[in-house]
């Protein structure tokens, strides 16, 4: 099958990425594909084999003998690990923390690129994470880069921590929040940054409706 159309969204956390993302997707019949569970899995699975996530060595040697796949069922996606469906253990704050980590080590980006690309044979997808415009998609006809004030997102994502049933001090989560950025924007290895043919959107005051609005738009702009 052809390489079907990529829509790119990049972004920080708690900016609203993975919501927009879907609502987008489902709208366009596309697949959803979250790039984040894909650093959550090797997360997962480097605590699972009790190897400290920043021993980049270690984490190397253990994706050798490690299989990575996903579905894709009714607009959701779900990661399997050697086989072992591991999506509902992949946003607890420990696996949250050990990816942040993980993700800065260049041999589980470089191993993960194949992985992602591969799921444009597919057919045509929304993806969103980090580096999807600038990296793993550069050639996406369409790249969106949301944004929001650190403020917002923290608020928001301690509403999805809480409702999760992981909710602590909103001031942790601002903390937490920040650290993962600055690793992120500051990674030697495809660090967190827009793409200079993305389109920026600032969700601070924006509803979830209409950043998708926002976004359809533009989707219908260049089709
Ligand atoms: O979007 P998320 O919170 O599920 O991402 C989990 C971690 O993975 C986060 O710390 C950033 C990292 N990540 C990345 O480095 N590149 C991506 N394309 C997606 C996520």
């Amino acid at each position: 099958m052809d390489q079907g159309v990529i829509i790119a969204i990049d972004g920080p956390a708690g900016v609203g990425k993975s919501t927009v993302a879907k609502r987008l997707a489902a709208r366009l019949g596309y697949l959803y594909l979250d790039t984040g569970a894909l650093y959550r899995a090797v997360a997962w699975k480097v605590l699972q084999s009790k190897i400290e996530p920043a021993d980049a060595e270690r984490v190397a040697r253990v994706l050798g003998h490690t299989t990575l796949h996903m579905q894709f069922q009714h607009g959701a996606m779900q990661v399997l690990v050697d086989g072992q469906d591991v999506t509902a253990f992949l946003r607890t704050p420990e696996v949250t923390a050990a990816a942040s980590v993980v993700s800065a080590i260049p041999a589980v980006r470089e191993w993960l690129l194949p992985v992602q690309r591969q799921i444009g044979q597919r057919g045509s997808v929304v993806a969103e994470g980090r580096d999807v415009g600038t990296k793993v998609f550069p050639s996406a006809p369409v790249k969106f880069f949301l944004d929001a004030d650190a403020s917002v997102r923290a608020e928001r994502r301690h509403r999805e921590l809480v409702a999760a049933g992981h909710g602590g001090a909103l001031e942790k989560t601002h903390q937490e929040l920040s650290g993962r950025d600055n690793r992120d924007r500051s990674r030697a290895v495809a660090p967190l940054m827009a793409a200079a043919d993305a389109r920026h959107i600032d969700t601070s005051t924006l509803s979830v409706d209409e950043v998708v609005e926002h976004m359809m738009a533009a989707v219908s702009a260049v089709s």
